[in-house]
């Protein structure tokens, strides 16, 4: 198996395991134009986001976003948008897959994330690995290559997951992770980069 990082044209295929993998999300309910719009605005601004994904024979078998201002992510989301995109997640809405509470829940939340959040982060974005292939060490791999490849320039990396997600909880603690706070539905976790303190 081989980690490399997201290309563009990786990003339709990806939308669909996101899918599969990630179906509550507010994100995948807004539709894979709006998902393919995230793909796309993570590997275009590679800058502020860094993003990989694990491949066995071609296949993708999991696949991870992070990003260094969250932000700045979600402006940079907004102006990847086409108008055809907005079509689409007026029809979720109107077609109650997606509710304009749980947009407005979401946006909340979010902001509550970015003021939880200490100076020189990563934040974990999205973290998948397909069903077939998980407990395979997949998803502690994708972490630790974001944490090895940003762990010079970082202090905090943080990630958010609903508290019923106890997988998602085991994978993180084992690997370091710390509760950081709740917040509505969700816990934050935070991993700090010791070595980078001592400097
Ligand atoms: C969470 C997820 C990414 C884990 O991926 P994975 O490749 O299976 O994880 P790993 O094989 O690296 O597991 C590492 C550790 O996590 C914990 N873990 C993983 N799956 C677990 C499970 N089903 N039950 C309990 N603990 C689990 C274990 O501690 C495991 O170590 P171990 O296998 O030595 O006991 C995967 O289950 C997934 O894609 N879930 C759906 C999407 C999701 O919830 N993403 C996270 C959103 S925040």
């Amino acid at each position: 198996m081989i980690i490399r990082p997201i290309k563009l044209e990786d990003t339709a295929k990806l939308s669909v395991f996101h899918r599969e993998s990630l179906p509550d999300t507010i994100s995948s309910k807004m539709g894979k134009n709006y998902l393919e719009a995230i793909y796309r605005s993570i590997v275009k601004n590679r800058g502020n986001n860094l993003a990989y994904l694990m491949e066995e024979k071609g296949q993708i078998t999991g696949a991870i976003c992070s990003t260094y201002d969250l932000g700045l992510f979600q402006t940079q989301v907004i102006k990847e948008l086409k108008f055809t995109d907005y079509i689409q997640i007026l029809v979720a809405i109107a077609s109650f897959k997606a509710t304009l509470i749980n947009i407005l829940k979401r946006m909340f939340f979010e902001k509550t994330l970015i003021k939880s959040y200490k100076k020189n982060y990563v934040s974990i974005l999205i973290l998948f690995t397909t069903e077939k292939f998980r407990r395979r060490g997949i998803g502690s791999r994708l972490i630790k290559r974001v944490l090895k490849q940003t762990n010079k320039k970082v202090k905090y990396f943080y990630v958010d997951t609903l508290s019923t997600n106890k997988t998602a909880l085991n994978l993180y603690k084992t690997l370091g992770f710390k509760i950081k706070k709740r917040i509505a539905d969700s816990i934050l976790l935070v991993y700090e980069n010791k070595q980078r303190q001592k400097r």
